[in-house]
């Protein structure tokens, strides 16, 4: 039986979707092209808040660290983590930035393979059932049986009209998604996948330099934006800079995929960083040692305001990157990141 079906009228102003029970109200919104603030779609960033101002709903996890008990006194709620449970009138300020540039779809997906990259990053590649169209850099949120609420993951291929998918993941110990991803799921099992989502995708039209830094599992949104921009027409004349911040020499990884694009190395340039290895101890060839932030200064310093800039992965890194990107007086429209939570 198809879920019911409600309206959410966003007070105030001449904008209403329709949300199914079964949706979340943030996704709803945004499958319908309303411009919903939002960044991480799995509770923890607080963008998507919204205030109730009639009707009645429920939430898929109370305690979501995105939500305060300020928010819960004030009777906000995070679009990403509720569900209508009738029509809905909702106050929140929307903002243009935020408007897909396509359409989220939500779609049965089966894992087709998977392979290693490191001693604990894994690319799992998905078959969909209905083609998905994004943007390189983008995410989509995968739902696997037995685990609580949906994980996002960033695409590691070049954005199309694609019905493959292929994400690059890291495995965390005590992690949920991840014990599922790399021990239970196998080749012709079935998940739930939904997207795209995101607002850190490759500009074609921005007409500068690209600076791509990944930390971790940063990896796969940055090689999808370098798999982009090498693919796209506008930017044949652009060089690309990939950063890669790792803790050790074992952790080092994506130059291979990055020297595997037809124009590579003329037009690229790769350097990881590792920043967990003893003052004393030798640096094997190639590598610099440090926190990728500083390097990246180092580096570029200079240069950066003249960059477009994306980044991806701990939120620390993130937000050194931005302190930095900040005093060096790059204007944020050139900058593009996702902190993963
Ligand atoms: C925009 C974005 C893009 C990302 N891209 C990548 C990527 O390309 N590769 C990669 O390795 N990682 C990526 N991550 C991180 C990834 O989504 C997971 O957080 C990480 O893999 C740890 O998941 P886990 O299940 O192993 O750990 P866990 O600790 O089990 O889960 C952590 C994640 O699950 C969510 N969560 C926990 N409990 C609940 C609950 N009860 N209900 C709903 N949600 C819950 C949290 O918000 C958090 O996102 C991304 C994160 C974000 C926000
Ligand atoms: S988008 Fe909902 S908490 Fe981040």
């Amino acid at each position: 039986m198809d879920a019911a079906v409600y309206a959410v009228h966003l007070t105030g102003t001449d904008q209403s979707f329709s949300c199914a029970a079964d949706d979340t109200v943030l996704r709803a919104a945004l499958r319908q092209g309303i411009a919903f603030p939002y960044e991480c779609n799995v509770g923890s960033c607080g963008n998507c808040k919204f205030e109730l101002i009639e009707g009645q709903v429920n939430t898929s996890w109370p305690e979501a660290p995105g939500l305060s008990e300020k928010d819960k006194q004030r009777n906000r709620w995070l679009g990403c983590q509720t569900r209508a449970m009738g029509d809905l009138q909702i106050k929140l300020r929307t903002g243009d930035k935020y408007r897909p540039i396509h359409t989220p779809v939500r779609t049965s997906a089966r894992l087709v393979s998977s392979r290693a990259i490191t001693h604990d990053i894994s690319e799992f590649s998905f078959e969909l059932a209905q083609p998905m169209t994004f943007a390189s850099g983008q995410y989509a949120l995968v739902q696997m049986a037995g685990v609580t609420g949906p994980r996002a993951y960033s695409m590691s291929n070049v954005g199309a009209s694609a019905t493959a998918l292929s994400f690059q993941v890291r495995r965390l110990p005590q992690g949920a998604g991840s014990a599922a991803l790399f021990e239970q799921l196998q080749v012709g099992d079935a998940v739930e996948i939904d997207g795209p989502y995101g607002m850190a995708y490759l500009r074609e039209d921005a007409p500068r330099d690209l600076l791509c830094i990944a930390g971790g599992s940063g990896l796969s949104p940055m090689v999808s934006v370098a798999r982009g921009a090498f693919a796209s027409e506008p930017l044949t004349s652009r060089q690309l800079h990939f950063v890669y911040g790792a803790r050790l020499p074992a952790d080092v990884c994506g130059q291979d995929m990055l020297a595997a694009l037809p124009g590579w190395p003329e037009r690229g340039s790769y350097q990881a960083v590792v920043s967990g290895m003893d003052v004393d101890a030798p640096l094997p060839e190639g590598l610099a040692r440090g926190f990728v932030h500083d390097w990246v200064d180092q580096a570029y310093g200079d240069q950066l305001a003249d960059m477009e800039i994306y980044f991806a992965g701990p939120a620390l890194m993130a937000q050194s990157l931005l302190k930095l990107l900040i005093a060096r007086k790059v204007p944020m429209d050139q900058v593009h990141f996702d902190q993963f939570y």
